[in-house]
Parts: C-alpha cells; sequence; structure tokens
C-alpha cells in the first residue's frame, strides 16, 4: 500500500493532484503539505501538516512516522516571482530539492515526483517544435535551477538508484486554484478578467505563443508517468508534455466566442523577455512513445470549460 506526501498542495497543481491522489489511493493515504493553509476540500478530505519543506528535520519526522513510500514535490517560486527575488527563490527551489532528494535516498523512498518546466529552455533553444534533447542555456533563475534539478534527479536514480520521475510542464491552465506568479498565469488572469470586466490588459504581446495544457491534462499525465512501469522510462531527467500552443491572440479569439464584446490590450512587462526566452511549441513524441502521453484538450475545448467553470465560480 502506498502513502503518499505532497509538499505544495495549495498551489495551482497540488491543490487539484492531491484531491486525485486521494480517489486513487484513499483519502487518509495522501498527507497535504504546505507553508500555507490548504484549500478547504483538501483540509476536509484528509490530512493536511503545516510544513516549510526548507525544515529538513521536520521534513524527515513527517516522512518517518508516516512511513511514506512517495513524494510529489511541487513546492517552488515560478519564474515571474523568482525574477523579483533572485537568490531566496534559488534558495528555495534548489535546498527544497536536495533535502527530498537526500531524504529519498536515505529512507529508500519507493517514487519521487518533481516537476520541471519549459523554462529549462532559452534564448538559443530552437523555439518551434522543440525537442526532447536540444541546447538547454536558461536565463532567468527559475529557468537555472529546473534545469540544475533535472541534472541532480537524474543523478540520484543514477547514483542511488532513486526513482525520480519528472515532467517539463507547460502553462498549466485552471479554473479552481489562481496560478503562482509565473509568466503563463495571463492565460488563466484573462478569463477572469473577461468575465468580471470584459476586458483584459495583457502582460504579454498579442504574438507571444507559448505551449501550455489543460490541468486535467496535467494531472493525467502526472499520474501516468508515475504509474509507469520503469523500464519503460527511457530518461530520468524530464519529458517534454505540451497539450496546445496559443497566442494571447488567438485566447482572446476563443473568449470572444463566448463574451463578443470582450477587448484585449497589451502592455507587456518584464515577464515579455522570459516569454520571448521560451518555446513556441513542444515535441512531445518521446514522452508519447515512453509511456503513452494523450492529452485530451485544445484551445477551444480548453476555452469552453474556463468559461463555463469560471462563471459558474463567480455566481
Ligand atoms: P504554486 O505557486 O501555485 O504553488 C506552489 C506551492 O508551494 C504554494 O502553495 C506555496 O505555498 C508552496 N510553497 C512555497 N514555498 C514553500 C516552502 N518553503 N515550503 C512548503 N511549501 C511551499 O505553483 P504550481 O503552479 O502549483 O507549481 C507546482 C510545481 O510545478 C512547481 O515546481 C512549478 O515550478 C512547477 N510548474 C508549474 C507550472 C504552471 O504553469 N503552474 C509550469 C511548469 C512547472
Ligand atoms: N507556468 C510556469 C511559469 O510561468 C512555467 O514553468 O513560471
Amino acid at each position: 500500500m502506498e502513502k503518499i506526501l505532497v509538499i505544495g498542495c495549495s498551489g495551482q497543481i497540488g491543490s487539484e493532484l492531491t484531491l486525485e491522489l486521494r480517489k486513487i489511493h484513499g483519502d487518509s493515504s495522501v498527507i497535504a503539505t504546505d507553508i500555507r493553509p490548504p484549500p478547504v476540500e483538501i483540509a476536509e478530505s484528509g490530512p493536511f501538516e503545516s510544513l516549510d519543506v526548507l525544515d529538513e528535520a521536520k521534513l524527515q519526522l513527517i516522512v518517518e512516522h508516516e512511513n511514506i513510500t512517495q513524494i510529489y514535490h511541487l513546492a517552488a517560486i515560478l519564474s515571474g516571482n523568482a525574477e523579483k527575488r533572485p537568490l531566496s527563490s534559488w534558495e528555495i527551489n534548489m535546498r527544497s530539492l536536495m533535502n527530498v532528494l537526500e531524504l529519498a535516498r536515505e529512507v529508500k523512498l519507493k517514487k519521487l515526483f518533481w516537476p520541471s518546466s519549459i523554462a529549462v529552455f532559452g534564448p538559443t533553444t530552437p523555439r518551434m517544435n522543440t525537442p526532447q534533447y536540444t541546447v538547454m542555456e536558461p536565463n532567468t533563475v527559475y529557468g537555472i535551477s529546473k534545469l540544475a534539478g533535472e541534472r541532480w534527479i537524474e543523478y540520484y536514480y543514477q547514483k542511488f538508484g532513486v526513482d525520480t520521475r519528472s515532467l517539463r510542464y507547460p502553462g498549466l491552465i485552471s479554473f479552481k486554484t489562481e496560478p503562482g506568479g509565473g509568466t503563463t498565469d495571463y492565460a488563466v488572469e484573462i478569463f477572469y478578467d473577461a468575465i468580471k470586466k470584459k476586458k483584459y490588459k495583457s502582460f504579454l504581446s498579442s504574438e507571444s505563443a507559448l505551449p501550455m495544457m489543460f490541468m486535467p491534462d496535467a494531472i493525467k499525465a502526472t499520474i501516468d508517468v508515475m504509474e509507469a512501469d520503469s523500464s519503460r522510462l527511457s530518461l530520468r531527467s524530464s519529458y517534454n508534455v505540451a497539450g496546445m500552443s496559443f497566442t494571447p491572440h488567438m485566447l482572446a479569439e476563443q473568449i470572444k466566442r463566448y463574451i463578443p464584446d470582450f477587448e484585449i490590450k497589451y502592455k507587456p512587462d518584464f515577464r515579455q523577455a522570459i516569454a520571448d526566452s521560451w518555446p513556441n511549441s513542444i515535441d512531445d513524441s518521446v514522452a508519447q512513445k515512453d509511456w503513452g502521453l494523450t492529452s485530451d484538450y485544445d484551445l477551444p475545448r480548453m476555452s469552453e470549460v474556463m468559461i463555463r467553470e469560471i462563471t459558474k465560480k463567480m455566481g
């Protein structure tokens, strides 16, 4: 029987992934942790512990006391916020990963999931259909931490046999929990502003194409890679994954199908340079071949669900 620890359960991914893991493994088998209070559904459906992942002693206590077999380590500072506080973001992103990896080695954890990002790529990477293996020279604090993290998880797999698994998530779009300070956040904010105010000021330019994925596809991919037979995984750095690719202009056109008088203006800020250094689209054929990555949502289908669910949520 698996006993799972989720670190960062209150964030955009953790708030949905924790509930999905509880459906699969049972509510009491998934211990949710975060430095912030959890969403109500997580607090009410199973165990929650307040945890700063930099607190090695408390992390170790929970893992040993609860006989944890798998960890999903989701806590991180995302691209936009990390550029504002480079050193503390590096500290959180890297030291937290090293704490978790060392503990995984010591307690012989069965499996560890840690997400990477399209931010591992940089301005010298080919931007269209970016391959799994290519030039990687990230120029953001977040991207550098993700690339270093990929090297470390592969190292712990090769040297110590820690069963590490990872996806390079693109921008994730969801309606349950708002995103935590990344460059792709516009693709969620736009729906709230469109429904509330019928207008949106985009911090990325109209033609900034970025790879994106709707949360149900991201959750499915995460669980699929964790459940895949180890022998099927040809790499232990991190898999390219992406469900779709679009620009702010293309997204605005979709929103106008539901809100015809929606208006978008463009006022790029510091995040434009980050977006300009990332791929336009991603080749995820290795993930398809190794463990059968599929995605159910394209731009029109995702937009339809976002409009419907956020309208419902806002009453
Ligand atoms: P988020 O910012 O929404 O959530 C991160 C959570 O980590 C927050 O609830 C925060 O309180 C928690 N946290 C921060 N510092 C902590 C600490 N010291 N101890 C414990 N908890 C702490 O982020 P997210 O979007 O859910 O991302 C989860 C992971 O996925 C991150 O590693 C991120 O880099 C990666 N990722 C996300 C996206 C995306 O579009 N959301 C894309 C690529 C990769
Ligand atoms: N969505 C994330 C960000 O913008 C990508 O890792 O930071």
